[in-house]
């Protein structure tokens, strides 16, 4: 029963998605199966890649290419977003190329000795113009868990099994995240049971510094978050702010609401 349900909304998804540029997706059979519009994902491969085009749209060099998935293998977020200073957010950080060159973002590892460094055979490595750059090299994750949605690699998975050992810091060696296994169990200002979402914080600070997330995107009072809804998640807010674009998308509804039914 719940099998043929789930493929009806595959199928269905797949059609959508062949004639819009949207996807939707509720749970199926449950007063949840209704839906909010999401952008339709791109392709694996590409979900967490992005272009960075804030000086080069304009100049005679093209825009950037970045991929999560190429750098996450090998560097926890917390090594870009807290001890490098990148921005959670495409274009927002005050990259220029002499930063690089001087050793600042890209440049702490583009320097010749732990990737390729800044010379005249490798511009075109970066600035390739291209969010497509990298999918050649997809095939590296084929044997990762995987998911169903986003670049389908569950990276949660892939951590425990110890498939991937991600560095937690470039400077530091030694450097080991807090340990903090408390789950949180958040719940609606409406507070409807089913709904509750979890919130595994050891999940996230294997990868994330605290301060990636406090108090930037959440106070670290007890329930203190204000209008926490799918509505500001969907618009980017809150858990949106990596569950849309780079960790597993929001269409997973069931990893953070387990007892959805
Ligand atoms: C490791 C990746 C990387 C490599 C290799 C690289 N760049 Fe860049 N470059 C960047 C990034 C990131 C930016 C910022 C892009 C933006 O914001 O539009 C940038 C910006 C630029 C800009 C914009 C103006 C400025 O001053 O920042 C120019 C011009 C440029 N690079 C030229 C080059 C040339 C020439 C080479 C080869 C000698 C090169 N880049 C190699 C990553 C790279
Ligand atoms: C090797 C460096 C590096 C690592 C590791 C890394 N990021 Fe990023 N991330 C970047 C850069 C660079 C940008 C773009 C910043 C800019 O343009 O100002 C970015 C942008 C983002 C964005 C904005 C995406 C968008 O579509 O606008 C999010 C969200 C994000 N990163 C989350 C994460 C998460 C979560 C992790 C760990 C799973 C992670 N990043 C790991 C370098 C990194
Ligand atoms: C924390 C270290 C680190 C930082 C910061 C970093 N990189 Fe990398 N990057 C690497 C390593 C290591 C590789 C090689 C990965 C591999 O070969 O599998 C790599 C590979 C790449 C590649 C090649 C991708 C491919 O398909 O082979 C590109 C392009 C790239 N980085 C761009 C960037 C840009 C642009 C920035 C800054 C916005 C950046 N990187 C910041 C470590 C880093
Ligand atoms: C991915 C984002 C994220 C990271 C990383 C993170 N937290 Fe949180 N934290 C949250 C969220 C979400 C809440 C719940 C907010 C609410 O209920 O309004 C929270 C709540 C808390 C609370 C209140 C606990 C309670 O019982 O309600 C404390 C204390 C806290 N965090 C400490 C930390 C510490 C220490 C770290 C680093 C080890 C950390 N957090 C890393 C997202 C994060
Ligand atoms: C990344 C985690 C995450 C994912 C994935 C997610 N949600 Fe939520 N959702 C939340 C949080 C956090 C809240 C607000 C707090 C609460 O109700 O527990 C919430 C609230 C809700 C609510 C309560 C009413 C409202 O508007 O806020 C509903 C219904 C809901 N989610 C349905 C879904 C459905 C359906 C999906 C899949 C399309 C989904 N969620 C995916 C985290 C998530
Ligand atoms: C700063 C980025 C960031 C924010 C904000 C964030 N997450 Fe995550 N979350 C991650 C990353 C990275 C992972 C590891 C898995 C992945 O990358 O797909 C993860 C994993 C999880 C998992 C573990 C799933 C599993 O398979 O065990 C749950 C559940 C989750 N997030 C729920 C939430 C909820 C609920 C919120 C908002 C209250 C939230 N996250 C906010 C980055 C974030």
């Amino acid at each position: 029963m719940l099998g043929i349900e789930l493929v009806t909304v595959l199928v269905m998804g797949a059609a959508l998605a062949c004639v819009s540029d949207t996807t939707s997706e509720g749970i199926s059979g449950t007063q949840f199966d209704f839906a909010w519009k999401y952008p339709k994902l791109p392709p694996p491969a590409q979900y967490g890649n992005i272009l960075i085009s804030r000086l080069t749209d304009s100049s005679t060099h093209p825009p950037v290419a970045f991929s999560h998935w190429i750098h996450r293998r090998f560097y926890t977020c917390r090594v870009c977003h807290f001890e490098l200073n990148f921005a959670m957010k495409t274009n927002a950080s005050d990259i220029t190329e002499a930063a690089i060159r001087k050793g600042d973002y890209c440049g702490a590892c583009h320097n010749g000795k732990i990737a390729f460094g800044i010379n005249d055979s490798t511009c075109g490595n970066c600035h390739t113009g291209k969010i497509s750059s990298s999918d050649d090299r997809f095939s590296l994750l084929k044997d990762f868990p995987k998911t169903r949605y986003g670049d389908e690699i569950d990276w949660v998975k892939a951590l425990k099994k110890g498939l991937i050992t991600p560095k937690q810091s470039l400077f530091y060696p030694d450097y080991e995240p807090v340990p903090f296994e408390k789950i949180l169990r958040l719940e609606t200002e409406r507070g409807m049971s089913e709904t509750r979402a979890i919130f595994p914080h050891q999940k996230h600070s294997d990868w994330l510094d605290c301060a990636d997330c406090h108090p930037g995107i959440f106070n670290i009072q007890k329930k203190g978050t204000q209008r926490f809804r799918m509505g500001s998640i969907n618009s980017g807010m809150f858990c949106g702010v990596c569950h849309l674009t780079v960790a597993f998308p929001v269409l997973d509804c069931r990893r953070c609401h387990p007892d959805l039914n």
